[in-house]
């Protein structure tokens, strides 16, 4: 499999890992021979529940006995989307109440500066260096990571970066801005959160100069900052609000929301202004919905609070120079991307699953399922530990 994995499958980076996996349940990945591997990054923080929880399991095959793509998106009222999108709405702070499904999370930030232009006439976009919001052509005009966007320009004019957390950087946003891309806590940079009140500063001047608001939560969204949305946490909500990853529960997803006000403006001047054949899909909404369910009315958004002090606790060590991030969004930074990538590939052959980061090479991500116990927390951190012990000796 191994071979035919790299002869016939597209890759995107030389080294890939390329476990051969089996199948998955709970915290756990099983390679083909069987082998279990824990899981602390959760397939990049998009399965909230863990692999195969049933009762995400039970409302896709039910959903699968109904029906599955029937129209394109916006025509037919479906049962799941529908309820998806209504229980998004009781979940968020006014103005937020109508939500665009997606398929994936960079095709939900296209919507998002899409519908920022078209509800302030305008064309600017203010993103921040070291953001990722996903690789399409617009998300990735985005990016502030030139190295990797380079070979693909020209990409979208008029976009501009500012330094996230620099309040001095404010005053780039002006009239000319329709939208200001934020993701609420930096993931690709090695998960930074906003310091000082910087969001209600950014809130405060997108205000004052008409330009909306856009916040990524699409990593720290659903759950796991211990608020079903990262923005909860630093006072400021968004004109948008763009989701994905772990809305899903594993299956492919991506949305935006916003006011009714601003997004019936995708339905005139031009109608159409966005659509989407497989958006809204109803075996994938049946999976988010029974998601957000469960996170919702359950303990695991406090817990995830209480999990991040039990990691913190139990990382300690000298090659362990911070621990960045909140919840289960956690960058353990090591002294060098040598020792991060010795982390993360010895521990993958104790068991352990651990990933990088995008833009932060000292960075291992730990991003496991908000279902993960204690037991399984500290059964992984040991194996870390114990790795970086026989480093360092
Ligand atoms: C903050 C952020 N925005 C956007 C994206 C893009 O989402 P997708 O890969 O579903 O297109 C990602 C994916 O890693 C992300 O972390």
């Amino acid at each position: 499999m191994k071979q035919d994995f790299l002869k016939y499958q597209a890759q995107t980076s030389p080294h890939p890992l390329a476990m051969e996996v089996s199948h998955a349940n709970g915290s756990y990945i099983y390679d083909t021979n069987n082998k279990a591997y824990l899981d602390f990054v959760a397939g990049v923080s998009a399965t909230p529940l863990g692999h195969n929880h049933p009762k995400v399991i039970n409302a896709i095959k039910e959903q699968l006995d109904k029906y599955m793509h029937v129209m394109v998106y916006g025509e037919y009222a479906q049962n799941a989307p529908v309820k998806l999108a209504k229980l998004l709405a009781k979940n968020l702070p006014f103005p937020l109440e109508k939500t665009y499904l997606t398929n994936s999370g960079t095709e939900a930030i296209e919507g998002a500066l899409k519908l920022a232009k078209r509800a302030t006439g305008r064309s600017e976009i203010i993103s921040a260096n070291n953001a990722y919001h996903g690789n399409t052509m617009g998300s990735m005009s985005v990016m502030g990571y030139e190295e990797r966007k380079q070979a693909f320009r020209p990409l979208l004019p008029d976009v501009r970066f500012i330094n996230f957390n620099n309040e001095d950087d404010l005053k780039l946003i002006t009239t000319k801005t329709a939208g200001v891309i934020l993701e609420t806590i930096q993931g690709g940079a090695g998960f930074i959160q906003p310091e000082n009140g910087y969001l209600e500063k950014v809130r405060k001047r997108c205000d004052a100069v008409g330009a909306l608001l856009i916040l990524d939560e699409i990593q720290p969204g659903i759950g796991r900052t211990g608020k079903l949305f990262g923005f909860e946490n630093y006072n400021c909500i968004p004109d948008i609000l763009v989701i994905g990853k772990g809305l899903g529960g594993g299956m492919p997803i991506g949305a935006f929301t916003a006011s009714s006000q601003h997004m019936d403006l995708l339905q005139n001047n031009p109608k159409l202004g966005h659509i989407t054949t497989f958006g809204g899909h109803p075996v994938i909404a049946a999976s988010a919905l029974a998601t957000l369910k469960e996170i919702t009315e359950s303990n695991l958004m406090a817990e995830a609070l209480e999990k991040e002090q039990l990691f913190r606790k139990l990382l300690v060590h000298p090659l362990i120079t911070d621990i960045r991030g909140k919840g289960l969004m956690l960058a353990l930074i090591t002294p060098s991307a040598d020792i991060t990538n010795s982390v993360i590939l010895q521990c993958h052959n104790e068991g352990l699953i651990l990933f990088w980061l995008l833009f932060e090479p000292k960075a291992v991500r730990i991003t496991p399922p908000l279902t993960i116990s204690n037991d399984e927390i500290i059964k992984g951190c040991s194996i870390i530990i114990d790795v970086l012990d026989k480093i360092k000796k």
